[in-house]
């Protein structure tokens, strides 16, 4: 499974890569917010300074919500780096701009996605990635895992390329269950994937050794 990093946070990027366990970056205009990443130019000189710290893909969300505008904004966004994959919403004109972003063979990734029958249509319209939202579906009561187990189900049907990237992912177990389910990607903060280090046996036997060696020497 892919480990990508959800953060526009350069310094926790960072981090992640020099663990040499990153795979990309994941972003939105909410973690560009959070940054305090503004306006046009700042934005996208943002995902070049992404795009040189890791080595994998890295996806830019467009804001424009009509075909045009995506198609305009996504093309812009693609001759930045070639690490980009345009991010695109599960609408309608979402999906024409994946088909459209599909044939020039430049990589997309279809978010907020919250049902199997959206994830058919992002791998129908050859979606890169689709991203179903973990986490926002468990906020609501309902099994976010389940639903990635659907997809994983339909795409294995039919032998969908498109690779399901687990969003939304909150917690370390979110990402063993994902791992547990097949997912190709998952995305989370730098604490779900640092979680994965956590043992108190590790921890005791890593002391224990220390402890010994210095009674040696
Ligand atoms: C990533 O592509 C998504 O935008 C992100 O995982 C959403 O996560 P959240 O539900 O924690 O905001």
């Amino acid at each position: 499974m892919k480990f990508f990093i959800d953060t526009a946070n350069l310094d926790q990027i960072k981090e992640a890569q020099d663990m040499g366990i990153l795979d990309g970056v994941t972003t939105n205009p909410s973690l560009m917010a959070k940054e305090g990443i503004t306006g046009h130019d700042n934005i996208m000189k943002h995902y070049v300074d992404i795009c040189n710290i890791v080595d994998g893909d890295v996806s830019a969300e467009v804001i424009s919500t009509d075909v045009e505008g995506m198609i305009k904004e996504g093309e812009a966004l693609a001759e930045l780096h070639e690490q980009i994959v345009v991010k695109l919403p599960m609408i309608k004109d979402g999906v024409k701009a994946c088909k459209y972003f599909s044939s020039k063979g430049i990589k997309t990734n279809v978010t907020l996605v919250f049902s199997a029958g959206q994830a058919l249509l992002a791998a129908k319209a050859g979606a890169t990635y689709v991203s179903p939202f973990l986490g926002r579906l468990d906020d609501i009561s309902t099994d976010g895992l389940n639903l990635i187990s659907e997809i994983r189900h339909i795409y294995d049907n039919y032998g969908f390329e498109t690779q399901i990237l687990s969003a939304s992912v909150r917690h370390t177990m979110h990402v063993i269950d994902c791992a547990k389910i097949g997912s190709d990607v998952m995305t989370g903060p730098l604490s779900s994937i640092e979680g994965l280090l956590k043992h108190p046996l590790t921890d005791i036997g890593l002391a224990k050794f220390l402890a010994d060696y210095k009674k040696g020497n």
